[in-house]
């Protein structure tokens, strides 16, 4: 017996061990009766459990679940629209093969249609099928053939089953997936008087879509290792594609198609692969009249003069406070910057004037509002208001138009906007689900009831969400029972495929894989970083981390943290080595160096940074930080914000090394007790040296020096030459200074173009310097809680972005 298969048997016995008080299999005459607990059918090797799942204290349905996540994971209900009483129900196999659910006064709720002579048992098979099977081990019934919202391994979905999205009482929504009538498996919406696909995108053509349409199979499945195809070629793959996860591709109720990962030491999902990367573009998510902003989270507002019909169910839509009127003189439009709301054009005009538009609205009572996009001229009279979304980039949207009647006031606070002070979100961690909870301030005055209005949206991973241009491929974290960990690990338990993700390396891998650590590429506090090359002729960076006074279980413990942390602006983790003494950190190898050098390297850097770039990098390294602050289950600060640590891509995007060390090196982080500072001078907040706490706004602050250095492409620290001088109280004298040009210059030209790096000749943006400059003053705020948070920062630097 080699060591995989006596692990194997290992799992499996240990799985068991509830089964002893659950039952194997069902026969006929038998009944799972839904007060005893123990009243479940287990699948043989435990990975599912199937009886009554509770979805209020009176109700209850008979599913199928994952028995090892951390939170009961429903992939098939059987009555999800009729749950029967927590008393005197029951789950009846009848010797004809005909389950039969009934509720406690005896009334039938749910059955499997099943008529046949004999039936043998009723089984859960590994898979998470149910099936019902007769003599001699034939398939009369299987659950796996009328699919909920969930789709396992080797489940098929063929023409004439669906998937629904339901909510958490399991409760179906309005979104579907299925085959359309060209035989394309697709993402319907389905609202009470509207129905349409938003996924594939409906506004690509049939080539765009990679899509073979009437491919009369009409079939698709998802394989263990994490791959869907489907007979028109609809296909995509897991981020942690590979043997050995239990995966699910569900159907959410925000209406968006993931597929999940568990992880099993954690038991939580983790999202591998979805449609939308970015939630807004759901088309419906928001209902009719509402429209989806960025908070940088995706939330959702109704349009001015529209109030939300269910505060509880935010795509349900917004309804009118008025009754519009077809008089052209008694209605006026209310301006929506950046807002676009999709399909449902009453007509197309091009090179028209704003105010031909307008009439061209006016004269059709149809219409309810228009896109304008200026310079083109173009304009989009609308019949119904869906699937609106405000952008915070300019120019990806034309401008929106609503028709109001001209009694009803419009506050400022209810146009959606991206400004930095707009809507504020928080994320609640303390709820098991972890939901993001976004408070709009919007229509303060209405009364209590409706200024506050919550919206849920979103899984356990919905952290991915709170990006806008972020890309997902996933992110995952790979680690087995302490006991593997340990060993000779991972490939000789047959995780060599799944190498392009996180892993843990062993020493002598890494000897090889950089030569015997002999290309240094750079050294800093924390350690020095060499080049090296991995068996699949992937280039990394290797960091030897100096200093990391940690016992193994906390390494791995954080670097689990960082590993599953994954953002174009982030440095890309890919593994970590931890054989004693050793603590090394493998990421991804970025072409261009660190930003110090190329900004003020002086002799040996031959390329200027011109400002388009400048301005790309502040943007980019203010999101990526956005995302370290607020991810939602560990806040992680960097602690060490400084050019040293924003790397440049081929593209000259940036990305941010060191992240999530603050932890491992003692950097402080959440952790209170500081006992030395760690950081570097010329970039380090007022409260490392105070008593304060250390929270994120002290990346802030170092933020706001990177953003002085930008514009000027000198260090801050250089720029004052008097010896003597502390480098902090140089900063201080200059912020000052900063704010006072800013207050007295009027036309601030001449005195930004003094400050800004003269090697530019000039060339640089008036308004994106200005608006950096601002927030590089407010960044440097003494008293931490005047500085932005990192998400303000984002918003107002996207606001001027091209
Ligand atoms: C379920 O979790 C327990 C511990 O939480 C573990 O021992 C067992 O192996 C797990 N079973 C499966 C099927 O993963
Ligand atoms: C549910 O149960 C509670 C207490 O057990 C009871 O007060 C309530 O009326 C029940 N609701 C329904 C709909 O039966
Ligand atoms: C789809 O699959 C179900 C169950 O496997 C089967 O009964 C049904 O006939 C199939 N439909 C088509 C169109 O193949
Ligand atoms: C099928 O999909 C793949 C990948 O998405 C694509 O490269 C290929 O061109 C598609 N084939 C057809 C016939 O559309
Ligand atoms: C139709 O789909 C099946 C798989 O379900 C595939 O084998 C076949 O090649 C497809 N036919 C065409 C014409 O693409
Ligand atoms: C709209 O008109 C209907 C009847 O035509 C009336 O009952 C309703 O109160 C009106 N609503 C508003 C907001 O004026
Ligand atoms: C977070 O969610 C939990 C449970 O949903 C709730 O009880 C708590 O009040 C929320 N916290 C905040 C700060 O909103």
């Amino acid at each position: 017996m080699d060591a995989r298969s006596f692990s194997l048997l290992l799992l499996t016995s240990i799985q068991c061990l509830p089964c002893i008080s659950g039952l194997d299999f069902l026969s006929p005459g038998s009944s799972l009766s839904v007060e005893h607990s123990s009243d479940v059918l287990y699948s043989p090797d435990g990975t599912f459990t199937c009886g009554f799942y509770q979805v209020s204290p009176n109700s209850s349905v008979f599913s199928i679940w994952f028995s090892n996540s951390s939170e009961k994971t429903v992939v098939w209900s059987a009555n999800p629209l009729h749950p029967v009483y927590t008393w005197g129900s029951k789950l009846m196999l009848n010797s004809d093969g005909s389950m039969v659910l009934s509720d406690h006064s005896g009334q039938i709720v749910w059955t499997n249609n099943v008529r046949s002579s004999a039936a043998h048992q009723a089984r859960l098979l590994d898979s998470g099928n149910l099936v019902v099977k007769g003599k001699g081990g034939s398939i009369l019934w299987e659950s796996f053939a009328s699919p909920t919202d969930t789709l396992l391994p080797r489940q098929s979905i063929n023409a004439t089953m669906k998937l629904v999205s339901a909510n958490r009482a399991l409760v179906p929504g309005h979104y579907s997936f299925h085959f359309d009538d060209q035989y394309l498996v697709s993402l319907f919406d389905d609202e009470k008087d509207l129905s349409f696909i938003y996924w594939p995108n409906p506004s690509r053509t049939i080539w765009e879509k990679l899509r073979t349409p009437f491919n009369s199979s009409t079939s698709g499945a998802l394989d263990t290792l994490g791959h869907f195809l489907a007979s028109d070629n609809a296909t995509f793959t897991a981020a942690d594609w590979g043997p050995g996860i239990l995966r699910r591709l569900t159907l959410d109720s925000d209406g968006n198609l993931r597929l999940y990962s568990l992880d099993k030491v954690q038991r939580t999902w983790s999202v591998t692969w979805m449609a939308f990367p970015q939630l807004c573009k759901v088309r419906g998510l928001c209902g009719r009249n509402g429209i989806c902003v960025y908070t940088p989270v995706p939330a959702c507002v109704c349009a001015p003069g529209y109030q939300v019909v269910d505060p509880s169910d935010r795509s349900k839509g917004c309804s009118p406070k008025f009754n519009i009127t077809c008089d052209a003189q008694k209605v006026r439009f209310v301006e929506l910057p950046n807002t676009d709301f999709l399909g449902y054009d009453l007509g197309a005009h091009r090179f028209v004037s704003l105010r031909t538009c307008k009439n061209i609205c006016l004269s059709d009572c149809n219409c309810v509002g228009f896109a304008y996009w200026r310079g083109y001229g173009d304009c989009y009279p609308k019949s119904t208001l869906l699937g609106g979304v405000t952008l915070i980039n300019l120019g990806s949207t034309g401008t929106m138009y609503i028709k109001i009647p001209k009694g009803i006031q419009v506050s400022m606070s209810s146009i959606p906007h991206s400004q930095p002070l707009g809507p504020k979100y928080r994320a609640n961690c303390s709820a098991a689900n972890r939901y993001f909870i976004a408070h709009f301030t919007d229509e303060r005055k209405t009364g209590q009831n409706e200024s506050k209005y919550v919206y849920l949206y979103g899984f356990s991973s919905a952290i991915f969400l709170a990006e806008l241009i972020f890309v997902v491929l996933g992110w995952f974290i790979l680690r087995r029972e302490g006991r593997q960990l340990r060993g000779v690990w991972p490939a000789e338990v047959g995780y060599e495929m799944i190498t392009n993700h996180f892993r843990r390396y062993t020493y002598t891998e890494l000897v090889t894989s950089t030569r015997r650590f002999q290309d240094e590429l750079g050294r800093g506090t924390s350690g020095i970083v060499y080049k090296g090359v991995l068996k699949d002729k992937r280039e990394v960076a290797v960091k030897k981390l100096a200093d990391v006074n940690q016992g193994e279980e906390e390494f791995q413990h954080e670097l689990n943290v960082i590993g599953r942390i994954y953002h174009m602006h982030l440095v890309r983790v890919w593994g970590f080595c931890s054989d004693d003494p050793h603590r090394i950190l493998v990421s991804e190898f970025v072409e261009n160096g660190s930003l110090d050098k190329m900004l003020f390297g002086g002799g040996s850097s031959h390329v200027l940074l011109e400002w388009k770039q400048r301005f790309s990098i502040a943007l980019g390294v203010a999101k990526g930080l956005a995302y370290l602050h607020h991810e939602c289950s560990e806040w992680v600060i960097h602690c060490d914000m400084k050019p040293e640590n924003i790397l440049l891509d081929e593209n000259l995007e940036p990305k941010i090394a060191d992240f999530g060390l603050a932890k491992l090196l003692n950097r402080g982080g959440s952790n209170m007790s500081v006992s030395r500072i760690r950081g570097t001078r010329g970039y380090l907040a007022p409260e490392w040296v105070s008593s304060l706490p250390i929270t994120a706004k002290v990346d802030v602050y170092s933020f706001g020096v990177v953003l002085l250095e930008l514009l000027k492409g000198a260090r801050v620290s250089d720029l004052d030459k008097n010896e003597d001088e502390e480098v902090e109280m140089v900063l201080k004298r200059m912020v000052r200074m900063l704010m006072e040009m800013l207050e007295l210059d009027v036309s601030e030209q001449s005195f930004l173009a003094d400050f800004v790096d003269t090697r530019l000749n000039g060339h640089f943006n008036n308004l994106q310097a200005r608006t950096m400059m601002k927030l590089a003053i407010s960044c440097l705020q003494e008293d931490r809680s005047r500085r932005p948070t990192m998400e303000n920062v984002v918003q107002m630097l996207a606001s001027v972005d091209e």
